[in-house]
């Protein structure tokens, strides 16, 4: 069942104190706990392997999925990073966006040189290369949709049901989106990743990442793995995720239509060459978007009509937007993908994948939308004084 976001309140915990009945669940920070006697094991024996606090987010998240569970780990690149380690031999074949996250390419990249496993970067949106490369019996396909950072959609039913067709396992990165938006299980997905440290926090101070699994076998498997290599989430973590958890709702639509705001000012700026986002008819599979998603979610990139010296006086102009990488918090941040986010790729697979050093990423913040265009509108004003 997929759980609808009002009612994550009660999922995430309310009601779960039999001790104290504590609205909001308390946070077990014990790294140990004791044995009821010789050989007898109370459900939780250590931390690493299994915390209360953790498996409340976890239930969450799962609800909040519509999967058979969860595993949450310390970073989204580590829940990656696991699912590749379970299914992926030497030899076998990880199929990946172009234009994934950079560290995700980063990461295949650096461990397929090693000979851990293969990996093809391809353009999914292009289904005859997609078709051609699933001849070659992959094992693990990622998908990424909407792509970081230029946004382009890619029809997630068909990929996964392609994938299963050739018997490869399907997962998700749900991150630009989050549950709020959209539900990959339900389209067909077989796994979703998450970087929690993104919306599903929403306040900047976590780092976390989860696998929501739609088979229970599978879900045992990652548990196991996920303590076998030790990269589950702690607990202080899994507090602040469900606290996060509670307002996801309410920040993503805020967040949104802030973001068709600042797209709707952006249009009318000369020096604005092309805008990225899922909401344009002209943007990289807008079809699919209407189809999967919930909404176009508050993330956008826009080519800036500048050199090197004007694009960093623009954003050394901005107040309300920080130049940072992440994204999905409260706050409205702005990145330079060819200097940060995407700085781990060589020049070639940048231009390969269209990332020019032109192009700035937005996450759209929850702040009053006219705040967010008159602190663009002073920054514009100052690049045409230039
Ligand atoms: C789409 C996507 N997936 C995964 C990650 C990795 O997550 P984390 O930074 O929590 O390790 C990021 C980080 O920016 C991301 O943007």
């Amino acid at each position: 069942m997929i759980c609808k976001q009002a009612t994550i309140a009660v999922r995430s915990g309310l009601n779960d104190d039999e001790q104290y009945g504590c609205v909001v669940p308390p946070i077990h920070l014990s790294s140990t706990y004791n044995f009821l006697d010789f050989n007898e094991p109370r459900t939780h024996d250590y931390s690493r392997r299994s915390n209360p606090t953790r498996d409340v987010v976890q239930r969450a998240l799962t609800e909040l999925e519509g999967g058979a569970g969860t595993v949450l780990t310390n970073t989204g690149m580590s829940a990656i990073h696991m699912v590749t380690t379970m299914f992926l031999k030497p030899g076998d074949l990880l199929i990946a966006p172009h234009d994934c996250y950079g560290g995700s390419y980063r990461l295949f990249e650096s461990l397929s040189k090693r000979g851990m496993y293969r990996v093809k970067f391809i353009n999914q949106s292009n289904k005859i290369e997609l078709k051609k490369v699933l001849t070659e019996k992959p094992k693990l396909v990622l998908i990424e949709s909407p792509s970081n950072p230029l946004l382009r959609v890619v029809d997630i039913v068909d990929i996964c049901q392609s994938a299963r067709e050739v018997g490869a396992i399907s997962m998700v990165d749900n991150t630009f989106l989050s549950p709020a938006l959209q539900n990959p299980l339900a389209l067909g997905a077989d796994l979703v990743i998450h970087s929690c440290t993104k919306y599903l926090n929403g306040h900047s101070d976590v780092l976390a990442g989860a696998v929501i699994a739609s088979n229970i076998s599978v879900v045992k498997d990652l548990t196991w793995w996920a303590n076998n290599i030790g990269v589950t989430g702690t607990a202080f973590d899994s507090y602040l995720l469900l606290r996060g958890l509670r307002t996801l709702e309410l920040r993503i639509s805020v967040a949104q239509k802030n973001a068709i705001e600042i797209i709707n000012y952006l249009q009318k700026q000369p020096l604005v060459k092309k805008i990225y986002h899922p909401s344009l008819p002209e943007n990289d599979g807008h079809e699919y978007a209407l189809r999967q998603q919930r909404g176009f979610g508050a993330m956008l990139s826009f080519e800036l009509n500048a050199d090197t010296a004007h694009l960093r006086s623009f954003l050394k102009s901005l107040r309300l937007f920080t130049l940072a990488e992440s994204l999905g918090g409260v706050e409205s941040l702005i990145s330079h993908a060819a200097t940060m986010t995407h700085a781990c790729m060589s020049t070639e697979a940048r231009a390969k994948a269209g990332i020019s050093d032109r192009l700035l990423r937005i996450s759209v913040g929850i702040e009053h939308h006219e705040d967010l265009i008159a602190d663009l509108d002073h920054a514009f004003w100052i690049l045409s004084q230039n």
